[in-house]
């Protein structure tokens, strides 16, 4: 006999279905509940809610569990590359030595931006912070590339025009940033040694292709690509279930990471390292400072909504950061603060006790440090990962037969009714 949920309510019994995933992670169908009964759930931030059924990605948040279309990202980490895991995060496959030589041939043609473009950056003032570049320049896509049909054929080119570009964009934003001539994008590379040399090549001293760096920021982007429902997801699913195109949908998505809650983290853990070492705080100060609910200081890269285990996306990175800085034979003064600190917050009862471990920000900011990328790009970063996965999650939510345009509920709490009251007669 099937499963199902029984809720007393108002003197009824209500029967409701359940349903279990592939993963055996259990729901409870509401659907009807509104209807049969006339109330509606409560969860704010969602963090008990099931918003769709998605084939993309699985955690457990218990075990610390990854894994990409069932690929663990242990595997992918050290076995794949980045633009191999964006084929089979948007595809569900992996591809086929075929199908990854033609992905890079049309990724290496997609890589230039369109001239009009670069004028966008000249008029944007000098300090601006590149993630609101980035969001602004991907919607600006739709303008440029008008061409968005529903023929999967130019969709698949959609989104590896996507793939494509962000980097260039993420590298000229860099570059017009110091004032630098723009690097465009070399055919001769393949996707991260491209980025890297159009972000540090100069007439100077021309850049020279690290292959232990193009493999460490393979990792980073991997260990980046998806995450399910995160909070930046979520938007690009939510406003793409509007049916607008995809590049406003994944500007919005942009613009959702660049919280520091979020993906603004990684930028966030560094500013909070720099601090402690600047003035000298020490891990007794932080660890007491964040465990304070009155104090605003938080520990930046420590806690996560649904791990509550090690991130495993943590531990990959932290083993790439004694790699990354021994291949370069540079000490990092914030690696060894960072260490003191998961040290001491791992064996501090606050932070046991509410599960507050790692999550893939308290490393990844050393990483990137120790590649020569600024703090202000961190999240940027992070964006260019997670491109892949925003494009697999809006084509699934688009292609879902399940999913309506996204409207919740509220609980009403404001003013009952009452009259308009006539300028002249307000107090
Ligand atoms: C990412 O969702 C994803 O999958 C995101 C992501 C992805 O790949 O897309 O994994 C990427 O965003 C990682 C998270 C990066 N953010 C940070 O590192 C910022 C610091 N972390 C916190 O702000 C917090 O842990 C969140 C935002 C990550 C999670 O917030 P929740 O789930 O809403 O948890 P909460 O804020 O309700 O915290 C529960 C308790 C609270 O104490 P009480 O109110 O119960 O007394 O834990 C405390 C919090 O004060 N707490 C912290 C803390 N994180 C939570 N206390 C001190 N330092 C922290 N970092």
């Amino acid at each position: 006999m099937k499963e199902v949920a029984k809720l007393v309510i108002d003197g009824k019994e209500l029967t409701l279905p359940l349903i279990e995933g592939s993963q055996g992670e259990k729901a409870i169908d509401i659907r009807s509940l509104r209807q049969e009964t006339g109330y509606i759930t409560f969860d704010p931030g969602l963090g008990n809610t099931g918003a769709c059924r998605s084939s993309i990605t699985y955690m457990d948040g218990e075990k610390g569990i990854l894994r990409y279309r069932g690929v663990p990202i242990e595997q992918l980490a050290e076995h794949s590359t980045f633009v191999e895991t964006a084929f089979l995060l948007i595809t569900g496959q992996l591809p086929t030595r075929d199908e990854l030589t033609r992905t890079s041939v049309y990724l290496n043609d997609f890589s230039p931006l369109h001239e009009n473009m670069k004028a966008f950056y000249q008029n944007y003032p000098p300090k601006a912070h590149p993630m609101g570049i980035l969001s602004a320049m991907v919607n600006a896509m739709r303008s440029f590339y008008p061409e968005l049909l529903d023929i999967e054929e130019e969709m698949n080119k959609t989104y590896l025009r996507l793939i494509s570009k962000i980097r260039t964009m993420a590298a000229m934003a860099y570059r017009i940033s110091k004032g630098e001539r723009v690097v465009y994008p070399r055919p001769d590379l393949c996707y991260c040694a491209n980025f890297l040399n159009m972000m540090f090549d100069s007439v100077v001293i021309p850049y020279h292709v690290d292959k232990d760096l193009v493999k460490a920021l393979n990792v980073f982007l991997i260990l980046h690509a998806d995450h399910e429902q995160n909070c930046s997801t979520t938007a690009v699913r939510v406003v793409g279930s509007g049916k607008v195109n995809i590049y406003s949908a994944l500007s919005a998505g942009i613009s959702a990471l660049w919280g520091p809650l979020h993906g603004g983290a990684n930028q966030a853990v560094v500013n909070m390292l720099e601090r402690i070492h600047s003035e000298g705080l020490t891990v007794k100060e932080c660890i007491s400072k964040a465990r304070d609910r009155n104090d605003p200081f938080r520990l930046m890269g420590f806690g996560h909504r649904v791990y509550k285990t090690y991130d495993p996306r943590a531990k990959i990175m932290k083993k790439m950061c004694d790699v990354i800085l021994s291949k370069i034979r540079r000490k990092d003064p914030l690696l060894d603060i960072v260490q003191e600190l998961e040290d001491a917050a791992l064996n501090d009862s606050y932070f046991k006790e509410k599960n507050l471990y790692p999550n893939v920000d308290f490393y990844s900011g050393i990483v990137l440090r120790a590649m020569g990328i600024p703090t202000n790009m961190f999240t940027v970063m992070f964006a260019i990962g997670r491109l892949p996965g925003w494009i697999a999650q809006w084509k699934e939510d688009v292609a879902d037969p399940e999913m309506r345009i996204t409207r919740p509920r509220q609980i009403y709490s404001g003013n009952l009714k009452q009259d308009y009251i006539p300028i002249d007669d307000r107090g």
